[in-house]
């Protein structure tokens, strides 16, 4: 059990999941419950079409729902877009961007997920702005420069510190089951806090730095216990209640 540290635990479902996984999230809302979880934040972002239900079953509960993208613009001639606002319509709290599957298949710039933050910002969404580095760009230790121009361009300079969060994905870490070590883990977090310390001052203590990439109930609580790690972005270990909650556990 980690006992000093307000953790943020987030789910990103990716594109899985239909309506009969509801019962993951009763499942999910039971244990919240039970476990009467003192200062963790729990989130899920499943896919846009189940954010309306989910969010419906957790009212009364712990248990925050968020999406995993949304438009840069308000409202209007996009389509396909979905914007901040609308996802608050149908009951998320929280938004994931930047997140390097994006970034790769639809192509997302820094500019536009710059863009993007800025707006969930202003509709106070919980904006969690993922950055990280290739595998190649790691072998030439290029880490902490591409980390520290993704951070440079992706936020905006106006910035709410409660709502905005950074997750720390290395793409090569995503989905394989590798991740690095803690002493690496460690270099790029206090790094990510010295980078937001500079450009945003005091405010920047009240952000959350998350750590994602294979995540499981097996690495948890060691990735967990390092310096600047506030919490973790959990893809695979996510879908399944029991692997979840043995992430959870950790929590207090
Ligand atoms: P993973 O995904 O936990 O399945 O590696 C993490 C993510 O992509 O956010």
């Amino acid at each position: 059990m980690i006992k000093n540290k307000k953790l943020l635990i987030a789910g990103n479902w990716k594109m899985n999941g239909f309506k009969k996984n509801l019962s993951v999230i009763s499942l999910l809302i039971k244990y919240i419950k039970l476990k009467k979880l003192k200062s963790s934040e729990i989130l899920i972002c499943p896919p846009n079409t189940l954010i309306d239900s989910f969010s419906n079953l957790a009212k009364r509960s712990k248990l925050l729902i968020g999406a995993q993208d949304c438009s840069e613009n308000e409202t209007g001639a996009f389509t396909g877009e979905v914007s901040p606002s609308m996802l608050k319509d149908s009951g998320a709290q929280a938004v994931i961007l930047g997140h390097s599957e994006r970034r790769e298949y639809q192509e997302e710039s820094n500019k536009l997920i710059h863009a993007k933050a800025k707006n969930s910002l202003k509709n106070d969404l919980l904006t969690i702005v993922c950055v990280g580095e290739s595998l190649i760009q790691k072998k030439n230790q290029n880490t902490l420069r591409v980390i520290g121009e993704q951070l440079k361009k992706s936020l905006p300079d106006k910035i709410n510190p409660n709502n905005l969060v950074i997750a720390y994905e290395p793409i090569w870490a995503i989905g394989s089951g590798l991740i690095p070590d803690n002493a690496d883990i460690y270099k790029v977090h206090s790094f990510i806090s010295n980078k937001l310390n500079s450009r945003y001052g005091n405010k920047s203590k009240k952000i959350k730095i998350l750590y994602g990439g294979s995540v499981n109930k097996k690495n948890a609580l060691s990735i967990l216990s390092i310096k600047y790690v506030d919490g973790a972005l959990v893809g695979g270990a996510s879908l399944k209640f029991s692997d979840f909650k043995a992430i959870l556990d950790f929590c207090n």
